[in-house]
């Protein structure tokens, strides 16, 4: 009993990485900032507002549980950054990557002194400083802090936009909150920078009265110069031991560079006569950026895609034993037991490798040859084929969801290449599905011989792809192809915003039955006879039924393929090839 209620713990536990933690604890400082800057934002009602509020955020986030939290939360997520600085291999960031780190590591130079000022003199000499006196500060005694204040306001907003966004942006729900989180993005500093002019403003006002002053710049609120001075002093002691610790990180990135060149270096063998030196210590995806080979990469090394796994060829005794990270994203995608498949961004080697990609870089469709609609807004005759993929839902149970787009994407551009190669044209994606066109530029007998020519040259694709993929799909990906001709009105449908090419007319919704009933009748194509008839080709061993077609009042003749490639007999004695 105790083992089943501890391993769903200990299984979660082992999914926890140093990323996870940075995540974690960067999500803590979000919270706070937010709250923080909504008590700016009330500046624009009144200094006493945000004043008032400012006893709420205080009785909250200095309360000590949550206290303990914000500043370890601070602490980690500052030593986090600092590691990542050391520990990242290559400084091929991206440019949004290194706004990210370069914000980050900017942010506490900014707010040291603010903090020191603020915080640290409470308990070390009893200050009681609110709105009133850091605007005093930052907008009268010195103006042009106001713009240092500013600056680190967007600066860590920006940060953290940037930190939510790399952890949202793979969650299904995304496109639906983004609107909203991008409105929330603008709005919260804007109104935070104007709460913050309008109190700053009010008390450049205020200031000028004895009263005012003798009310928030008495010595227990503010302190004397000397207990000034010793702040100030602090914080200068700190800065310096923040600028020592990059510094220290730099240094050790150099040592560590020494050390490893001594250490030697270990040949990856990537499977295609490709072969690099790296220093030991490299990850096999950072020796891919290094060498600029192309290498899938879908989360960018944060072991959370598995779309950059490798199989080793040979010996794997010598492999370093994968993380607890790397551990679990392997056991999410079946290949946990399996010690040859390994998580490029993760393995480390320390002896000479060799292994393949399991997963070809290049991931884009190839529809850059789909044919332009030549007849738009016009009646035509035109073949319309709906290719399915079957067991899609079971396979998204059973891999991660990168994964499963990762491979729902091959198959569709499996699709699209035997369609584009047989003169047809990729029109739509429904999901797993996809509905191509045959006859935009072609009689209608050459449009009938295209279609089938292209369902046998899926299964062909199909097959390929099956065998690349091998054991890392559950099972072998298999498909349903409907295919029906006749006329149809084709041209863009949509709003004025967003329109679409495509074919509307009951042939294409019956492509869409036929489609739908390879799966009862157990077999990968139903071609209807109108199509074979058009095509001027002879059934040969296809077996005839007659279907009823819901919205049809008679029944259609149709012939159902058992195996698709085998219709590439009916077609060899023709090339449909596309020029
Ligand atoms: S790149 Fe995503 S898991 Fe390695």
């Amino acid at each position: 009993m105790a083992e089943t209620a501890a391993s769903p713990l200990a299984h979660a536990l082992r999914g926890i990485g140093i990323r996870q933690v940075r995540l974690a604890t960067g999500l803590v400082l979000f919270a706070y900032i937010v709250s923080h800057f909504a008590n700016h934002a009330l500046g624009n009602i009144s200094l006493g507002t945000m004043d008032d509020a400012l006893y709420y955020h205080a009785w909250f986030w200095q309360s000590w549980p949550v206290l303990v939290l914000l500043y370890g939360s601070v602490l980690i997520h500052l030593g986090l950054g600092i590691w990542a600085l050391y520990a990242r291999r290559q400084f091929r960031w991206t440019g949004i990557e290194l706004t990210q780190l370069v914000f980050g590591l900017s942010i506490p130079a900014f707010i040291i002194s603010h903090v020191i000022g603020v915080r640290l003199a409470a308990p070390l000499f009893g200050h009681e400083k609110d709105y009133p006196q850091v605007f005093f500060a930052y907008w009268v005694f010195r103006p042009q802090m106001q713009w240092m204040m500013y600056a680190v306001l967007l600066i860590s907003w920006i940060h953290g936009c940037i930190g939510i966004y790399f952890w949202m942006r793979a969650k299904p729900y995304f496109r639906a909150v983004a609107p909203w989180l991008l409105a929330l993005a603008v709005i919260l500093p804007t109104i935070s920078m104007l709460g913050l002019y309008q109190g700053g403003r009010a008390v450049q006002r205020a200031s000028g009265s004895p009263e005012w002053r003798a009310d928030n710049l008495s010595r227990e609120k503010v302190g004397t110069a000397t207990e000034q001075a010793s702040l100030e002093l602090i914080s200068s002691a700190v800065l310096y031991g923040y600028f020592g610790l990059i510094g220290f990180a730099l240094v050790a990135r150099g040592v560590r560079a020494m050390v490893e060149r001594r250490r030697g270096l270990v040949r990856l063998s990537y499977g295609n006569g490709k072969t690099v030196r790296v220093p030991i210590g490299l990850s096999v995806l950072e020796a891919s950026t290094r060498f600029n080979i192309p290498h899938s990469s879908v989360c960018g090394g944060r072991a959370r895609c598995s779309t950059c796994r490798i199989r080793i060829i040979g010996d794997c005794s010598q492999l370093p034993t994968p993380s607890n990270r790397e551990a679990f994203v392997l056991e999410r995608v079946g290949a946990g037991n399996d010690p040859a498949i390994r998580l490029a961004c993760q393995l480390r080697p320390r002896a000479d490798v060799a292994f393949f990609q399991i997963f070809p870089a290049n991931t884009a469709a190839s529809s850059a040859t789909a044919i332009k609609p030549a007849h738009a807004g016009r009646e035509r005759y035109i073949v319309s084929m709906f290719v399915d993929m079957r067991g899609s839902t079971k396979l998204a149970e059973q891999l991660l969801p990168f994964d499963t787009v990762f491979i729902i994407n091959r198959f569709l551009t499996a699709v699209s290449q035997a369609v584009v190669e047989c003169g047809g044209q990729p029109n739509q994606f429904v999901g797993d599905g996809q509905l191509a066109l045959f006859g935009l530029s072609a009689d209608p007998q050459t449009a009938c011989r295209q279609a089938i020519e292209a369902a046998a040259r899926i299964a062909v694709h199909v097959d390929a792809l099956n065998e690349f993929l091998g054991d890392d799909v559950p099972q072998p990906l298999r498909f349903g192809i409907g295919i029906h001709g006749g006329d149809v009105i084709i041209g863009d449908i949509g709003s004025e915003e967003h329109t679409v090419f495509t074919a509307l007319g009951d042939p294409v919704n019956v492509a869409a039955r036929l489609q739908d009933m390879t799966k009862a009748l157990s077999c990968e194509a139903i071609v209807s006879e109108n199509v074979l008839k058009t095509a001027n080709l002879e059934p040969g061993d296809l077996h005839r039924i007659e279907v009823q077609i819901r919205g049809r009042v008679e029944p259609l003749v149709v012939y159902t393929v058992e195996k698709a490639a085998a219709l590439s007999d009916m077609t060899a004695d023709f090339a449909v090839a596309a020029a």
